[in-house]
C-alpha cells in the first residue's frame, strides 16, 4: 500500500511516498527558512505564502521520484495540526482537493505524533539514508523534541499512547533558538549553538535545572538564566537590552555559554528519560524531532544502554515521510479517516 504524505505545519513544504509504512520511495522537502533568517524566527505570513508557491511542485516531485502516478497511490495523509494556521491550511486544502479529484481516502495526521514515525522508515533505495534494520517494537518510550514540542510519551501500540510529561512553557528547540538569538547566532539556533559549543567549556557555567513535576519540562527559566549570566558577564544590569549583548560578549564567553547551556538542557532531558525508562520498564527509546539531530544528545542517550532509535537527520526535522508512515498504520486500523469535504486544521492540536 502506497501513501502520499503532505506536511506544511511550519516552514517546510514536504511531500513523500511511503510503501507499507516502512519503505521510503520519495522524500521531497523545500524550506522557506532563508526568508525567515533576517527576522530571527519563522514569520507565519511568509511561511504560508511560500507553501502556496511550493506545494504543487513538491508533490509532483515526490510522485516522480517514487515513480508513481495517481493510480498507484492508495491514500493521502496530511498534517492538520499542531502548527501555524496559514501553513496548515495550505497542506490541508491541497490534500482535500487531491483526495476529491482522484477519489482517494484522506487521513488526518497529528504532527507531534508523526515525528515518532521517522523511526519506522527502515528501507529505501534513495541515496544517503542511514536507517534502522527493524521498526521499534512496543511498548517503548517516545521522546519528541522539536521547535514546538518537548514530550515524553509511553507508546503501548500505534493507537494506545499516553503523554507522561511535556513542557510547561518553551519547547527545547525554542530554547535553543532563543539562546542563539542572545548570542547573535543565526536562526535556527540548534545547529549554530551545537557548533559553537564545541569550542566552549560545558562545565564553565552552572545553569539551573528547573524543578518540574515528574516528567514535565520547563525551559524558559534556563533561557532567562542565560540572559542574566550574559548581562552580568559584561558588567551590565538585567535592564541591558538582549539585542545589544552579542556585540559585547567575546567569542570565548559565547562558546562557554553555548556549551554550558547545551549540557544543562540535555542533562535535564536525559535525567527525565532515565526515570521514565526505569518506571515503565520498557527496553526501547524512540527519539524524534528537529532537536534529535543534536550530536551531544545522541551521545548521551547512547550511553543509557538500551535499544535506541533516532532517525536519520533528514527524518528528524520536518518531513512528509513520517506523515505517510503514520498514515499507513492509521489507515490499517481504520482510524483518523477524514471527510475530504470537511477536514479542518487544528493549530493547537494536542498529542
Ligand atoms: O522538528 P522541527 O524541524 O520543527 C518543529 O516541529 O518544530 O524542529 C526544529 C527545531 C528548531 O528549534 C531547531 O533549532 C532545532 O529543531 N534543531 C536543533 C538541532 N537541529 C535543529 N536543536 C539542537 N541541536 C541541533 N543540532
Ligand atoms: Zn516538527
Amino acid at each position: 500500500m502506497k501513501i502520499l504524505g503532505i506536511e506544511t505545519s511550519c516552514d517546510e513544504t514536504a511531500a513523500a511516498v511511503v510503501e507499507n509504512g516502512h519503505t521510503l520511495l520519495s522524500n521531497k522537502v523545500t524550506s522557506s527558512i532563508d526568508l525567515h533568517k533576517v527576522y530571527g524566527g519563522v514569520v507565519p505570513e511568509i511561511a504560508a505564502r511560500s507553501h502556496i508557491e511550493y506545494i504543487i511542485p513538491v508533490i509532483t516531485g515526490a510522485l516522480e521520484e517514487a515513480n508513481c502516478n495517481w493510480s498507484d497511490i492508495d491514500a493521502i495523509s496530511v498534517t492538520y495540526g499542531a502548527g501555524l494556521g496559514g501553513s496548515l491550511l495550505v497542506g490541508v486544502i491541497t490534500a482535500r482537493s487531491l483526495a476529491i479529484s482522484f477519489n482517494k481516502p484522506l487521513i488526518a495526521i497529528n504532527h507531534a505524533r508523526s515525528h515518532i514515525y521517522g523511526n519506522f522508515i527502515t528501507k529505501t533505495e534513495l541515496k544517503n539514508y542511514s536507517l534502522p534494520k527493524s521498526t521499534p517494537s512496543f511498548p517503548f518510550i517516545g521522546l519528541i523534541l522539536s521547535g514546538g514540542h518537548s514530550q515524553i510519551v509511553l507508546f503501548k501500540s500505534h493507537s494506545d499512547y499516553k503523554v507522561l510529561g511535556k513542557t510547561q512553557d518553551d519547547a527545547i528547540g525554542e530554547a535553543f533558538d532563543k539562546v542563539a538569538k542572545i548570542l547573535g547566532l543565526p536562526y535556527p539556533g540548534g545547529p549554530s549553538i551545537s557548533k559553537l559549543a564545541q569550542a566552549g567549556d560545558p562545565d564553565k557555567i552552572d545553569f539551573p535545572k528547573p524543578h518540574m513535576q515528574k516528567y514535565d519540562f520547563s525551559f524558559s527559566g534556563l533561557k532567562t538564566a542565560v540572559l542574566r549570566y550574559a548581562q552580568k558577564s559584561i558588567g551590565e544590569s538585567y535592564t541591558f537590552p538582549s539585542k545589544m549583548l552579542s556585540e559585547r560578549l567575546t567569542m570565548r564567553q559565547k562558546a562557554d555559554i553555548a556549551a554550558s547551556f547545551e549540557k544543562t538542557a540535555i542533562e535535564y532531558i536525559v535525567d527525565k528519560v532515565k526515570a521514565a525508562l526505569k518506571e515503565f520498564k520498557v527496553s526501547s527509546l524512540v527519539v524524534a524531532g528537529g532537536v534529535a539531530a543534536n550530536m551531544h544528545l545522541r551521545k548521551e542517550l547512547a550511553r543509557l544502554g538500551i535499544e535506541l532509535f533516532i532517525p536519520d537527520i533528514k527524518l528528524c526535522t520536518d518531513n512528509a515521510a513520517m506523515v505517510a508512515s503514520l498514515g499507513y498504520y492509521l489507515f490499517k486500523e481504520n482510524k483518523q479517516k477524514s471527510e475530504p469535504y470537511k477536514l479542518d486544521i487544528e493549530p493547537s492540536l494536542m498529542m
